[in-house]
């Protein structure tokens, strides 16, 4: 009886183990695959395209980069689990205070450079994953920040944001649409909330605030810019719902658009990992967005003839006819510097690989703001197809001769007369115009004081009476 009663025991206490650890098991399959979703919905927000140190190939999400904008740098954050330089010490809550609203764990409000008044409609289903995945699939990475924010007055002042943020940061959490197909509701929030396209492609107003009237619509970003978007034909009325998808995927449309700069990066680190289902529901929320029309470049009525190119000698593949860049003609430097790969009639190659400029949204977009970066930067992305890589010309060209170059290339392959100056380009490498708020600073701040002033003298002045 005895010897029974301790089998039964030894059984139980062995079936209790065993039931302990397959509910372990479970458990730990449970919050690897939290993990895996959080990491995935990391790259469709690309939090890495910024929260990266400043050199090429750092630690992941350990940051020092500085994202340029017209107030000035502003460094992003350290958002490992480090417990002294990263989000160690925050809570779910803090973290989705920090990710929703632009306000950190002591506190601080976040200026807008970190996509909050997008990313305020991220569930709080995706926020728990993504708090998982940033505890628990990231290392701490104990990195002190390289650089701090330093803003001028009074953008210095954090809490300037305070009231930015009572006027545009909206509180209405995400919700799915009834009236909107399963795949739609999906590629709304892609768009809108996770992949904040709205933060590039939509113009600012004068307190640098989203239009929404005027969503996806086109906006100047740096030197670049970010096209219109819209089902219009001054967007992207022709493009399919699978060319939206290549493009995003790969970076590049034969005969049509290839991503450099900004766009370049966020294909090279969140676009292309994502999976065809939801670069699918992007794709088709963008294609039915209201249609907004924006101006186009105009056509000249006869092509402007810049030079004739055909007595320029050609040395196409020669690397040393690349050499000489004393010349400001435009034709001489398109012969010397592009030809090689885009072809001498700026036909591309027929594989697509060197893009044709004809048909070209960078060369025949409202702006020449992209083709001018695109020789000032080159391009350097990877895309799910294919790595692809065009030299950037900033050292070996001034602004003037970029200028020309620009004009030409315009002018040969989209009949478009710019007539850039050196100055232009120069604006552009730093930057762009500087938006209302930034140049008239000194003027608002002057007139708010005199406002005040003005005041407090009428009010004396009736006191006294
Ligand atoms: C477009 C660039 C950009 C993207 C994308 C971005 N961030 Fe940020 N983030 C920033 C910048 C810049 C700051 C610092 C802003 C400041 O100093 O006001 C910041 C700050 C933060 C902070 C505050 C940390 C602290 O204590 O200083 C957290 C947390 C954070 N980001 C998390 C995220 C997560 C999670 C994602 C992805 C879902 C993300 N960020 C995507 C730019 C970005
Ligand atoms: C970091 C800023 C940024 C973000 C975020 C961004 N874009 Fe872009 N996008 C750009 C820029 C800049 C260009 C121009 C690139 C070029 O011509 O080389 C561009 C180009 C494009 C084009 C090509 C348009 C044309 O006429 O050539 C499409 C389509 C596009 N973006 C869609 C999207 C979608 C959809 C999203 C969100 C899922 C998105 N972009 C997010 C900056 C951005
Ligand atoms: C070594 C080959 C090479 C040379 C030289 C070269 N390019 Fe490119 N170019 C490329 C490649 C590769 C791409 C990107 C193709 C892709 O995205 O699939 C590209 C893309 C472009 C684009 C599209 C960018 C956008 O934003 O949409 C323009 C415009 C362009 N090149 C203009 C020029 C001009 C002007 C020159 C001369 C200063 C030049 N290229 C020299 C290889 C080259």
């Amino acid at each position: 009886m005895k010897i029974h009663f301790k089998f039964l025991a030894i059984v139980a206490v062995m079936a209790g183990l065993l039931a302990s650890f397959s509910l372990q098991a479970e458990d730990a399959e449970a919050n690897k695959a939290l993990i895996e979703r959080g990491k995935y919905i990391a790259i469709a927000a690309d939090c890495g395209a910024c929260h990266r140190q400043a050199v090429e190939n750092g630690v992941p999400f350990a940051g020092g980069y500085a994202i340029q904008s017209p107030m000035g740098r502003i460094i992003a954050s350290n958002i490992t689990p480090s417990q002294q330089f990263g989000m160690g010490n925050y809570s779910e809550a803090q973290f989705a205070d920090a990710v929703r609203k632009g306000v950190t764990q002591d506190g601080r409000n976040l200026y807008p450079a970190m996509p909050y008044t997008a990313y305020h409609g991220i569930t709080d289903d995706d926020i728990h994953a993504l708090y998982v995945y940033f505890m628990q699939g990231v290392k701490a990475a104990d990195i002190a920040p390289t650089a701090v924010t330093r803003l001028g007055f009074p953008f210095n002042i954090r809490q300037v944001m305070w009231g930015w943020n009572l006027l545009y940061r909206s509180e209405k959490p995400f919700e799915q649409q009834t009236n909107l197909s399963e795949q739609l509701n999906r590629g709304r929030y892609l768009v809108d909330v996770l992949g904040h396209c709205s933060t590039c492609h939509t113009p600012r107003n004068m307190l640098m605030a989203e239009k929404t009237s005027l969503n996806l619509s086109g906006s100047p970003l740096g030197g670049w810019y970010a096209p219109n978007i819209t089902p219009d034909s001054s967007g992207i009325a022709g493009w399919s719902q699978s060319d939206l998808v290549t493009y995003l995927k790969t970076g590049h449309l034969a005969g049509k658009a290839q991503a450099a700069g900004p766009m370049a990066e966020a294909v090279e680190n969140s676009f292309r990992f994502m999976t065809d289902e939801d670069l699918n529901a992007m794709a088709a929320w963008i294609k039915q967005v209201p249609a907004v029309a924006t101006p186009v470049a105009t056509k000249s009525a006869q092509p402007r003839l810049l030079t004739d190119i055909n007595n320029v000698i050609i040395g196409q593949g020669d690397p040393s006819s690349l050499a000489d860049y004393s010349q400001t003609n435009g034709a001489m430097l398109y012969e010397s510097a592009c030809a090689s790969c885009h072809g001498h009639q700026g036909q591309g190659t027929s594989d697509n690989f060197y893009p044709s400029l004809i048909n070209n949204s960078a060369v025949s977009g409202p702006g020449p703001q992209n083709l001018v970066m695109t020789i000032v930067e080159g391009i350097h992305r990877k895309g799910s197809d294919s790595d692809v890589s065009m030299p950037a010309f900033a050292q070996q060209m001034n602004n003037g001769q970029i200028a020309s170059l620009s004009n030409y290339v315009r002018s040969q392959f989209a009949n478009i007369d710019d007539r850039l100056s050196a100055e232009d380009v120069q604006t552009l490498r730093h930057g762009g115009e500087p938006p209302f708020i930034v140049r008239y600073l000194y003027w608002l701040i002057g007139a708010s004081i005199v406002i005040v002033l003005l005041i407090l003298f009428g009010l004396m002045r009736l006191r006294k009476r």
